[in-house]
């Protein structure tokens, strides 16, 4: 029998959700948090492309607890230490994801890790889980290294390459291999573009709110639906040509496909497909946008490359780096490097839930069915938390500065029981493809280049990362000073 799922959706009709979502609202017991409550077209659109300066703005008139409505409804974030801790920790089990802001990847994912919750969250969870343990994940460098040297293979000194596009192609044939031991350079993966059909599925989320709603031939949820249909062939003949054959690996479809839990329950073709497409999306959607950051950030700071090019040197001598070294983080500087990268670019930007009984937090009401928005973006950008935000430092997260960090400060990875199931994995692929670069490049932004985000639902460059390719220098450049 297959594992009891999680419970259907109210509706799937985009205006009956809306209606529904409205008349909760009307029915709310207790007053929202203090905010900016009227219905604006023009909040909602800059929502959409500036998240970050507005959150600020609320916060610093509301405090860390406040409403915004978006579209047709309120919406709550709580923002700071307390707050991520609060919804990701302390009081995780009256929120649920499944039915929060995200909730229309359901249409891309199906009821995958991140978007169930509950009983079967946590059996989901267990089943997954050894799929992740330090020496399965040691196992996928050969795999990281070989992808990103086939990927760099095409870069030429002097020319311009998008860094974004590329790593998205890489991390996306990486997640393949490694976590579903699938061949991107097979007939079925190559009769398909996967990396642009996340791509286009992943639109939806750059397109307007009010188109968002329409469900016709040539809406966004169209095209995201056309997208999940190539990418779903792909996976289903892999379950059926597994199952056949009786084929294993060390893989995550492996470990899917012998699941069983305490009562014999197995996962149907569906629930493996879901896991499956939610993992790809994960695996490779947020490494792709960390890589991209760091060597933005890195273009601007020639003094922080340099002590990278010492360590590499000092290190590493020419060598490939071994797994146990990229696992552990024994590349200090890259570490801290990675660290604040995740810092001022958290890709899984906003914690989208659903509350399930009304609560307070620092002396502000919350109805029960409100939206909950924990951030780690504006979280990580408080100055009373991390001074001057906006400047790159990675000495942020030497030991002794991050033992004085307060509990909940920094979140890239979430929290509590939806801690980010892949982190280990993440890192140790950003890692990876960042010492591989370093090794054989320097890369500069075009003196043109002007950087700015889009949320997609993830964080990423909005015009991807046009990068000048040059040879790495022998020597660390020196004499540099410090840069702002
Ligand atoms: C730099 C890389 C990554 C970052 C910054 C990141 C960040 C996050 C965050 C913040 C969450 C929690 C979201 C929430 O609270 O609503 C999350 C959840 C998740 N991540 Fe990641 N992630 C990364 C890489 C990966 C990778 C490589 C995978 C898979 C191989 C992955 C799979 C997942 C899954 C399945 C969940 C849902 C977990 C659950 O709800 O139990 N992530 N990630």
């Amino acid at each position: 029998m297959a594992l009891v799922g999680p419970p259907p959706l109210l509706s799937k009709h985009p205006f009956a959700v809306l209606l529904s979502d409205l008349r909760d609202e009307r029915s709310a017991s207790v007053p929202f948090p203090p905010g900016e409550t009227r219905f604006s077209l023009a909040r909602t659109r800059r929502f959409a492309d500036e998240p970050l300066p507005m959150l600020l703005e609320a916060y610093e008139r509301f405090g860390p607890i406040f409403t915004l409505r978006l579209f047709h409804g309120n919406v709550v974030f709580m923002l700071g230490p307390e707050a991520n801790h609060y919804v990701t920790v302390s009081h995780a089990s009256n929120f649920i994801w499944r039915e929060g802001h995200f909730r229309d990847l359901i249409g891309l994912m199906g009821d995958g890790l991140l978007t169930i919750d509950g009983e079967f969250h946590r059996r989901s969870r267990l089943i997954m889980l050894p799929a992740f343990h330090r020496e399965h994940i040691a196992a996928s460098v050969d795999v990281i290294v070989e992808e990103t040297t086939r990927a760099l293979d095409q870069f030429t000194v002097g020319g311009v390459v998008d860094l974004y596009a590329a790593t998205r192609r890489l991390a996306l044939r990486v997640a393949m291999r490694a976590l579903f031991g699938l061949d991107p350079d097979g007939e079925r993966a190559r009769a398909i573009d996967a990396a642009g059909l996340f791509e286009q599925a992943l639109s939806f989320y750059a397109s307007e709110y009010l188109l968002r709603v329409f469900r016709g031939r040539l809406s966004p949820w169209a095209r995201l639906q056309a997208a999940a249909r190539k990418l779903d062939t792909l996976i289903y003949s892999e379950i059926a040509e597994r199952r056949a054959t009786g084929r294993r690996g060390q893989d995550i479809l492996s470990l899917l496909l012998d699941a069983e839990d305490e009562d014999g329950n197995t996962l149907s073709d569906q629930q493996i497909r879901d896991e499956v497409m939610t993992l790809l999306f994960a695996g490779h959607d947020t490494t792709t946008s960390t890589v991209s950051f760091m060597f933005y950030e890195l273009a601007r700071h020639p003094e922080i490359v340099a002590r990278l090019l010492v360590e590499q040197d000092e290190q590493l001598a020419g060598r490939q780096p071994t797994a146990s070294q990229l696992i552990s983080g024994d590349l200090v500087e890259l570490e801290l490097v990675l660290d604040e990268t995740l810092r001022k670019y958290p890709p899984a930007w906003v914690g989208p839930r659903r509350a399930i009984e009304a609560f307070e937090f620092e002396g502000r009401t919350v109805p029960a069915r409100a939206f909950v928005n924990y951030c780690s973006w504006a979280s990580h950008h408080l100055p009373d938390v991390f001074p001057e935000p906006e400047s790159f430092r990675p000495e942020r997260f030497t030991p002794e500065a991050r033992a004085k960090l307060p509990k909940g400060a920094y979140v890239p990875f979430g929290g509590g029981s939806r801690t980010c199931v892949g982190m280990r994995f993440g890192q140790l692929e950003v890692r990876t493809i960042a010492t591989v670069i370093l090794s054989r490049f320097a890369l500069s932004l075009p003196d043109d280049f002007r950087l700015q985000i889009r949320q997609m639902p993830t964080i990423s460059p909005r015009a991807g990362l046009p990068m000048v390719v040059g040879p790495r220098p022998a020597a660390p450049v020196a004499g540099l000073s410090a840069a702002a």
